[in-house]
């Protein structure tokens, strides 16, 4: 079920049951800035499903901010948890779980998603994620940084590994709706040329 989407004007504002991911959680993957939180939230109302964003998850869990836990503990004890947390919401239980940018990268964890829930790539420019991540200075790997550097970075790493996610959405300027109605659309199984 790899297909590319690109995202749309939404139809309706119904509530939608698409039946592609058959009762099986919906997992968005994809660097940061892409807005797999807010988009996440959105989809799980249009699906009425749970949504659970696993960086708050990790916080919770931790009593800690994620750049708290970063400060510290260091990256690999939050990947630590990270991995432990996703393998805790991948219960079979219907929803829709927003990552962090990272979690996908982890092997245990990728493993994990693609055999038990249909994941979902979002993917947009660097230029278009770096003006995103500028709303929210929270995040340790781009504090002090050139964001663009280190998203193009991290775009040349990763993207080959998020490709492996079942579906993959780009999502544009513009409003997070449109890449909503995209999205349902991929569930949908409708392929756009
Ligand atoms: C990270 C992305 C962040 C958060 C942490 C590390 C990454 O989440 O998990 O700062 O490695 O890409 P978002 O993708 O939600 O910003």
């Amino acid at each position: 079920m790899s297909q590319s989407h690109s995202p749309a004007a939404g139809r309706s504002d119904q509530r939608e049951r698409p039946a592609a991911h058959a009762g099986r959680p919906i997992v968005l993957v994809g660097l940061m800035g892409v807005g797999k939180s807010t988009v996440g939230r959105r989809l799980a109302v249009r699906l009425r499903l749970p949504f659970v964003d696993a960086d708050h998850e990790i916080e919770a869990a931790a009593g800690m901010t994620v750049a708290e836990i970063f400060d510290r503990f260091g990256e690999p004890y939050f990947r630590d948890g990270e991995r432990r947390v996703i393998a805790r919401l991948m219960d079979g239980v219907p929803k829709v779980i927003a990552t962090g940018g990272g979690a996908f990268v982890n092997d245990d964890t990728r493993a994990l998603i693609l055999d038990q829930s249909t994941a979902i790539w979002l993917r947009a420019d660097v230029a278009v994620l770096a003006e995103r991540v500028r709303r929210r200075d929270t995040r340790p790997l781009l504090r002090g940084k050139d964001p663009r550097v280190v998203l193009a970075d991290l775009a040349a790493k990763r993207d080959p590994v998020y490709a492996q996610a079942h579906v993959h959405v780009a999502s544009q300027r513009g409003p997070h709706e449109a890449t909503v109605a995209a999205i349902l659309r991929a569930l949908k199984g409708e392929v756009r040329a």
